[in-house]
């Protein structure tokens, strides 16, 4: 899965945003965020920076200032799975950049008459909209779309199965380096079901690029066979003797929903030899993230959640800048 950036990416003839003069809309190229996978270190450093500019403004301020850097752009977000915090965040990046949103979840669109995906987002297209920022169930869709859709249409992966979930990754590394600084060369654990986490992958590729140490842990059944040598990182199931050396620990979510029978015995033992409790993290001083929603007292106890070495909360609030530093870098208008 690409992003994709013809080069040039624009012509003079051809400006991101208009302000409102009129640019045919085929003179336009396709740019996406469809997965970290073809994203450089430095668009990745690039937006990491843009989005301490808003994180750092959300700290200082008490409003925000108004912009109109997307004003006159249209952005449909379609959830065909639930999500708190990554719909809120893009909605409310969205609306702070001056953009104009709909945001559609499949129970009450015409998908449930039947409708194709495909249909809908031709029907959404004809009202002229300028970007969606999708997730669904099955990995591929947003290149799918992308592969259908007008150039001038950006698509933003917000999710997309076990593929990639390119913005949480970005959100976890400027959390990360906030509190570690450089990641090159720190030692990373990313801990719990890696089989069904489009968050692993995009952060194995992140932290990859930015050349970062990574050890994937969990219950055998939940590592996929060949990850380690598909993606060249270590791999354990065994969490205790990783402690020592790590710098920080990426836990994730225990995904019910996607598990079929018998992938492990029961949450309490999985909490048992995966859980991060206080009593564990005595044996390191790794910070801790996890991108949420959090099984407590079973990927964390509440007291690591909302503890001083966390960064759950820093995660959610860098959430909406770093959606911000996305879509102001598909349409190229970084001028505030
Ligand atoms: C993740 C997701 O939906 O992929 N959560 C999120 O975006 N905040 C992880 C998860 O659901 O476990």
């Amino acid at each position: 899965m690409t992003v994709r950036e013809a080069k040039p990416a624009r012509t003079k003839e051809a400006p991101a945003h208009t302000n409102g003069k009129e640019v045919p809309i085929s003179a336009h190229v396709r740019k996406d965020l469809l997965g970290i996978e073809h994203l450089s270190k430095s668009d990745i450093l690039g937006l990491v920076e843009r989005s301490n500019h808003f994180n750092d403004e959300l700290s200082r301020i008490e409003r925000f200032p108004h912009r109109d850097t997307l004003a006159g752009l249209t952005v449909a977000n379609l959830f065909f799975e639930n999500s708190t915090r990554t719909r809120t965040s893009f909605e409310l990046a969205e609306r702070r950049l001056g953009a104009d949103y709909v945001s559609l979840s499949p129970a009450i669109s015409s998908l449930t008459k039947g409708e194709s995906l495909l249909d809908t987002v031709k029907v959404l297209e004809a009202m002229k909209l300028d970007a969606i920022v999708v997730r669904h169930s099955s990995a591929g869709v947003p290149q799918f779309l992308a592969d259908r859709l007008p150039a001038h249409v950006r698509i933003i992966n917000a999710g997309d199965g076990a593929h990639e979930h390119p913005t949480q990754a970005l959100l976890d590394a400027a959390s990360l380096i906030e509190r570690i600084g450089d990641l090159a060369g720190k030692h990373i654990l990313i801990v719990g079901d890696i089989r069904h986490s489009r968050v692993a992958r995009s952060n194995i590729w992140l932290l990859k690029k930015l050349g970062a140490a990574i050890t994937l842990v969990g219950p055998r059944t939940l590592l996929p066979k060949d990850i380690g040598s598909i993606f060249d990182v270590r791999v354990s199931d065994d969490l205790e003797p990783e402690l020592s050396g790590a710098d920080a620990i990426i836990a994730l979510r225990i995904q019910q929903e996607r598990q079929t029978s018998g992938l492990f015995p029961t949450l309490q033992e999985y909490h048992e030899r995966y859980g991060l409790t206080k009593q564990r993290l005595k044996n390191t001083s790794a910070i801790v993230l996890h991108p949420g929603p959090i099984n407590l007292g079973v990927e964390l106890d509440a007291n690591v959640a909302y503890g001083e070495r966390s960064l759950v909360l820093k995660q959610v609030k860098r959430g909406v800048a770093i959606r911000m530093a996305v879509l102001e870098w598909l349409f190229e208008t970084t001028n505030t």
